[in-house]
């Protein structure tokens, strides 16, 4: 999927601003631009009042990036901005994300967090369930240490 220059910016906008610089999850514009050049990779756009087809002038919430092989699509980076948090737009997207992948003929979405995020009531109450751990991924500038933990939702018929 091709992400036009304005989506991008939009993107890094909320980018900049959501993840916490602690954890290095954030991904700079080069590696968004040149996700977007692999053609499984696609991307969804939420406005602030939860609406999918956003005008060009208007900001955005938030966004996701995936990226399909075969019949698995895998939740590459999830984001709402701070300001627009705990009103249901996580739960609004995810569920537009979940809705296409199916639709698109997806069996499994998968994805990896880091343990402690929040995100975890998200993907739970979505029916994800934890299938691994990778000890010590992730890094944090005062030495420490935390836990990746991969999470999996396989689509029932
Ligand atoms: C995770 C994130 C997308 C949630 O967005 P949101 O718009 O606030 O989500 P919602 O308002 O739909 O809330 C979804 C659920 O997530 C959980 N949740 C979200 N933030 C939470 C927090 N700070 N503490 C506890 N639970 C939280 C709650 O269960 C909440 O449901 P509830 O409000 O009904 O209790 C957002 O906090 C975010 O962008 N975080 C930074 C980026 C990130 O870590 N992304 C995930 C990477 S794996």
């Amino acid at each position: 999927m091709i992400a036009p220059p304005d989506d991008i910016d939009r993107i890094m906008s909320v980018m900049e601003r959501a993840f916490s610089a602690e954890f290095g999850e954030a991904w700079n514009r080069r590696q968004v631009s040149d996700a977007f050049t692999i053609s499984n990779c696609r991307y969804g756009l939420i406005a602030p009042d939860g609406a999918a087809h956003i005008a060009e002038t208007t900001d955005i919430a938030g966004f996701f990036m995936s990226r399909a092989i075969l019949d698995e699509e895998e939740l590459l980076l999830f984001a709402i901005a701070p300001e627009y948090r705990r009103r249901g737009l996580g739960h609004l997207l995810l569920s537009r994300f979940l809705e296409s992948a199916k639709a698109t003929g997806m069996a499994r979405v998968f994805l990896e967090m880091r343990h402690g995020n929040p995100a975890a009531f998200l993907y739970a109450a979505h029916g994800f369930r934890e299938i691994g751990r990778r000890p010590s991924y992730y890094r944090t500038p005062g030495g420490g240490r935390i836990d990746a933990i991969s999470q999996e939702l396989i689509f029932q018929d």
